[in-house]
């Protein structure tokens, strides 16, 4: 078996990465299959458009990219941040940070994985856009599926 595949498999049977099936991400899709959904569309972007990119590291980023463990929904943060500060601790700016601890954490991911993750949200996180092909997929995967839950997919 290829890397990249026994890669994939370890994770999707990891219990932590199951705990992403607890959450909602979208409508009825479940944290855990929306990083299972991005993770093939960006093997098939990557094989099909013939973009070389290094299928290990595009299969863990994919994986493990909103791997952050948290209800994004409920919200008990506190409120006491106005302004850029507040908007900074909003979802969408945050998590990737969290998910890239948490693949630091369990799994020991290289630079590479973790880029992938830290800069999928961009052009909302300005500063982290990203710079490796694996990062570009992972990017617009994650969009497109997004958008594709988010429209289609409702409850
Ligand atoms: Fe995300
Ligand atoms: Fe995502």
């Amino acid at each position: 078996m290829e890397n990249a595949e026994r890669t994939l498999q370890m994770l999707q049977q990891d219990e932590n990465v199951r705990q992403m099936e607890n959450f909602v991400q979208h409508g009825k899709i479940s944290t855990y299959e929306h990083c299972k959904r991005v993770t093939d569309l960006s093997r098939r972007l990557n094989r099909h458009l013939h973009l070389n990119a290094d299928e290990e590291t595009l299969v863990t980023g994919a994986m493990l990219h909103d791997f952050y463990l948290y209800d994004w929904h409920s919200d008990e943060k506190p409120r006491r941040e106005k302004g850029l500060k507040r908007l900074q601790k909003l979802h969408g700016f945050e998590h990737p940070k969290k998910a890239s601890e948490n693949a630091r954490k369990y799994f020991n991911v290289n630079k590479d994985v973790q880029h992938v993750i830290d800069s999928h949200m961009w052009p909302l996180t300005l500063t982290k856009m990203p710079r490796t092909r694996e990062a570009w997929i992972v990017c617009l995967a994650d969009k497109w599926a997004s958008l594709q839950e988010t429209l289609f997919m409702r409850r």
